[in-house]
């Protein structure tokens, strides 16, 4: 079955973003999606707004092997992941008109997509933070990147943002003692202990970040989820105990770096402490485990959320409108977990 569609918006980048991005770098343009014989048209119910767009909007960004963003160059329509109801689509794509979908092209109301892209959540009411959120990667990332062991001392920066509000509260249900996150404001530092459990949040606010981190925990941590690296990494490696095991899913510190957003986040390691502690760092994409860990992650979150003290956190904005502000806020520190866009 078919249904016209008569009017739909997309938001595209108006210009490279230098320094600050604002909304401004971006337009909301009507196209309506002209679908190939193989696309499902999905109208979308909400996208994901992800702070690594803002480094792929950069002039002069690169195609990496390993990020899921597409190079932007004013004009180009923005992607992130979505979750849709199927509009129309091929008879034998297996997928029928109302079904749920998730699938790469978020930033418009109404997709085309091919149907080798679009995966089925069938058509019971789902929370779309359970799919669009980061608790999937931080369960990957501590469950293959690392193990967390009964008791451990855990560090996660960015412990407010989409991946890290995640993995604080998933480190706890995973047995560690004490979870320590960082962050950049007052607000969401009392937040985090009230909502996400953390027993102390320290501050990235100008004073050597090693300080509070080394009263936080006086006997070394064990474990370190790294969203940010630079000073962060480094106060986290002066802290390491013997055993201590990193996992590193970002650099934040480089992406988000006002004045020259960067994939390269040079760091001076002592290379002493990795071999005198036995640390182990261990760079990690949740990609490469996608399939396997997602569908554990899913039961997993259903479990602990019945549970009542697991939070599946998110801002949600609304309208195709709010979304370029959504991404402005979402970078300049604003906002607490995933940041979605309900349609
Ligand atoms: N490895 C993987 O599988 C994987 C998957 C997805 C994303 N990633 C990467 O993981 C990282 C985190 O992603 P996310 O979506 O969870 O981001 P996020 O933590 O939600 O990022 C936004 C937060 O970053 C912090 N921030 C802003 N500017 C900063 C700066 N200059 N230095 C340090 N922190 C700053 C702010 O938090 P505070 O003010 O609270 O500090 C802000 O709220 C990114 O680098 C992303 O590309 C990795």
């Amino acid at each position: 079955m078919n249904m016209k569609m008569t009017s739909s918006r997309e938001v595209r980048l108006a210009a490279h973003p230098t320094g600050t991005l604002l909304p401004e770098h971006f337009v909301i343009t009507e196209a309506v999606p002209v679908p190939g014989a193989n696309d499902v048209v999905v109208r979308n119910r909400w996208f994901r707004v992800s702070v690594s767009t803002r480094l792929m909007a950069t002039h002069g960004a690169e195609a990496v092997k390993g990020i899921p963003f597409p190079v932007l160059k004013p004009g180009d329509v923005l992607a992130d992941g979505a979750i849709g109801e199927v509009v129309s689509c091929p008879h034998d794509s297996g997928f029928r008109v109302g079904d749920l979908i998730y699938h790469p092209l978020g930033w418009r109301e109404y997709a085309a997509v091919d149907a080798s892209q679009c995966v089925a959540l069938g058509n019971e009411p789902i929370d779309p933070a359970a799919y669009l959120g980061h608790g999937w990667t931080a369960y990957a990332a501590l469950t293959r990147g690392i193990q967390i062991r009964e008791g451990d001392t855990v560090f996660v920066s960015s412990g407010a943002g989409a991946i890290g509000s995640m993995a604080g509260q998933i480190a706890r249900k995973l047995g560690a003692g004490r979870v320590i996150g960082s962050t950049g404001t007052k607000d969401k530092a009392e937040w985090m202990k009230a909502e996400l459990g953390y027993d102390t949040v320290i501050m990235r606010n100008g004073r050597p970040i090693i300080e509070p981190l080394a009263e936080a925990a006086p006997d070394g941590i064990d474990v370190f989820v790294d969203m940010v690296g630079g000073e962060q990494l480094s106060a986290a490696m002066a802290c390491a105990r013997e055993g201590a095991r990193f996992v590193l899913l970002g650099a934040l510190t480089a992406e988000l770096n006002v004045s020259e957003a960067s994939l390269r986040a040079p760091l001076e390691i002592d290379s002493f402490q990795l071999i005198i502690k036995g640390i182990t760092l261990r760079g990690y994409s949740a990609d490469s485990d996608a399939t396997e860990a997602f569908a554990e992650w899913l039961q997993c979150a259903r479990r602990w959320q019945s549970e009542g003290d697991f939070h599946l956190t998110h801002t949600t904005f609304h309208g195709i409108d709010s979304a370029p502000r959504a991404l402005h806020e979402a970078c300049a520190g604003k906002l607490r977990g995933v940041v979605m866009v309900a349609l």
